[in-house]
């Protein structure tokens, strides 16, 4: 089956504006990492801390919006730690309220727990599908998740046989992604989830051209 891209995705640009030097705090949509400074947020810090902290592979869907792949993946491999992290609250409290013991669902600004809250080398897998593209500058400037420093967080807290998955309807966007990876190595896509997410199911009802990479961190030393 023929796929077309949508003809708005042609005029999506990266942010103009260099980023800043990279530093502990995250400028984040929930108030940032200093957020959790606040007692009443410290909880679901601490949650997330002994989720995470029994051995074996954790797993991470950011962006998971309505929040059904997520579920899907979770219920096909409890053996596997899930994390979903989204910033929309009534989608967070949606997905908690169906989500098995291996799934923690997190309304939390990924940014902020990619820098400061995941130990070195705690992540199996990283899914990224369909980030916002954001259409206008400041906002893109601002707001869009896979930018260099991100990418750099993300090869921190993925091992070193962990695996970045992303994927967008948005061309020029994963042209930018590409070469945010640029250093890392090109991973097989893991296998489509059981429940495809919201974008994925419009993508392929509208037949709109879908890209996806998975890569693995650069060696320590390289990055
Ligand atoms: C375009 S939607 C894609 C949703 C879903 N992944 C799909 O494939 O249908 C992007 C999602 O990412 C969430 N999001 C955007 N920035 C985020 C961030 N920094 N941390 C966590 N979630 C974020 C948005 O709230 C939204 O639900």
């Amino acid at each position: 089956m023929a796929t077309h891209p949508d003809p708005r995705t042609a005029t999506w640009r990266p942010p103009a504006s260099a980023e800043g030097p990279i530093t502990a705090d995250v400028p984040g949509a929930l108030g940032g990492s200093r957020l959790f400074e606040q007692p009443q947020y410290r909880a679901e810090l601490q949650a997330f801390c002994d989720f995470i902290e029994p051995p074996g592979p954790v797993a991470v869907e950011i962006g998971f919006d309505y929040g059904g792949r997520l579920l899907s993946l979770a219920q096909a491999d409890p053996a596997v730690r899930w994390v979903g992290m989204e910033v929309r609250q009534r989608r967070v409290e949606a997905l908690a309220e169906r989500a098995p013991a291996n799934l923690l669902a997190w309304r939390v600004d990924a940014r902020t727990v990619l820098r400061q809250f995941v130990p070195a080398g705690r992540l199996s897998r990283v899914d990224v599908l369909f980030p916002t593209p954001w259409w206008d500058e400041g906002h893109r400037a601002k707001r869009l998740l896979l930018t260099e420093a991100f990418v750099a967080d993300l090869a921190r807290a993925l091992a070193p046989d962990g695996v970045a998955h992303v994927a967008t309807d948005v061309g020029p966007y994963f042209a930018h992604v590409e070469g945010l990876f640029a250093g890392w190595t090109p991973a097989p896509v893991p296998p489509v989830a059981p429940v495809p997410s919201r974008r994925e199911r419009v993508c392929a009802r509208g037949d709109l051209a879908v890209w996806r990479g998975a890569w693995r961190p650069p060696p320590a030393a390289t990055r």
